[in-house]
C-alpha cells in the first residue's frame, strides 16, 4: 500500500505525465442559446467569474452567461503547457482535443500545428487543406469561432468541417448560420468531418468548456497582471 503510495506521488511528479483530471483548471465554460457572444466573453474576459478555481464544467452554471477565470488575462504567465478543448451534450463529452499551449497566447493555440490529440480520427490526415483552423475562426459579422472547415469554396449545401461556435452575429450567409438561438455550437458526428446541411453529419453540443494544464513552477494565481492580449 505504502509503495504504490510513493509510486503514485513519484509518477505525478514526472512533467508531462501528470494528467490526472485534478490537474485540469477549467477556465471558460460556454453555453448554448444564451444570447451572449462566446467571442466576446474569451477576447475580453467579459468576466463574470473573479475567483480563481471557480469556473466548473457544467452547463447549469452558464445558462445566463459564459463563465471565466482570470487565468484568461494572464494567459502567458501562467506556464501553460497543454490547453483542452470539449464539447459536451447532454452531460456527455462529444469532441475533445488537446493543443499544446506552451508559448502560446489565448488565441493561438487553437490551431492545427498545435493539436496534440483529436476525437476526431481523420482531423491530422488533410493537413494543407484546411480554410480556417483558428479561434477567431470567419468574422465579417458572421461569426463563426473556434473554426475548423476544411478548404472548398463551392457553396453552402457542401461545407464542411469539424467544429464552429456560430456566435451572436448575422444569420443569412449559409442555413448552418441560422439554425437555432445564439450562440450555438455545431460539430460533427461520427468522430470524423461532416457537412454542415447534411442530416446525420453534425448535431449541437450544449456546452464547450476550455482547461489549461499549467507546469510545476509556477501554479496559477500568480499575481502578474497582464494587458489583455488581442489578436
Ligand atoms: C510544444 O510546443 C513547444 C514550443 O513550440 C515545443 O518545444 C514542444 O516540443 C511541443 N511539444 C509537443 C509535445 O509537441
Ligand atoms: C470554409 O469556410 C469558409 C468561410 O466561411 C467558406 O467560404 C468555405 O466554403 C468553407 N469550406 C468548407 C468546406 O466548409
Amino acid at each position: 500500500m505504502f509503495t504504490l503510495l510513493l509510486f503514485l506521488l513519484s509518477v505525478h511528479h514526472v512533467r508531462g505525465w501528470n494528467m490526472w483530471e485534478s490537474d485540469w483548471t477549467t477556465v471558460f465554460v460556454a453555453c448554448s442559446g444564451n444570447g451572449k457572444s462566446v467571442w466576446d466573453a474569451w477576447k475580453g474576459y467579459a468576466g463574470v467569474t473573479c475567483e480563481a478555481s471557480s469556473v466548473i464544467e457544467d452547463a447549469d452554471t452558464c445558462k445566463q452567461s459564459h463563465q471565466s477565470d482570470p487565468i484568461l488575462n494572464e494567459w502567458r504567465s501562467s506556464r501553460i503547457e497543454q490547453v483542452r478543448l470539449r464539447l459536451w451534450k447532454d452531460g456527455e463529452i462529444v469532441v475533445e482535443m488537446i493543443f499544446n499551449g506552451t508559448d502560446t497566447n489565448k488565441f493561438n493555440w487553437f490551431a492545427q500545428s498545435k493539436l496534440l490529440s483529436s476525437s476526431y480520427s481523420d482531423i491530422g490526415e488533410l493537413d494543407a487543406r484546411f480554410t480556417f483552423f483558428s479561434s477567431y475562426g470567419y468574422g465579417y459579422g458572421v461569426n463563426r469561432r473556434f473554426y475548423i472547415n476544411k478548404s472548398n469554396y463551392l457553396g453552402c449545401d457542401v461545407d464542411a468541417g469539424w467544429m464552429f461556435v456560430k456566435d451572436v452575429g448575422y444569420g443569412a450567409d449559409c442555413l448552418f448560420d441560422s439554425y437555432k438561438k445564439y450562440p450555438y455550437f455545431l460539430y460533427a458526428t461520427n468522430y470524423h468531418s461532416g457537412v454542415w446541411q447534411r442530416d446525420g453529419d453534425y448535431d449541437f453540443a450544449d456546452m464547450m468548456s476550455i482547461q489549461v494544464h499549467q507546469g510545476e513552477e509556477e501554479k496559477k494565481g500568480t499575481t502578474t497582471l497582464e494587458e489583455p492580449e488581442e489578436m
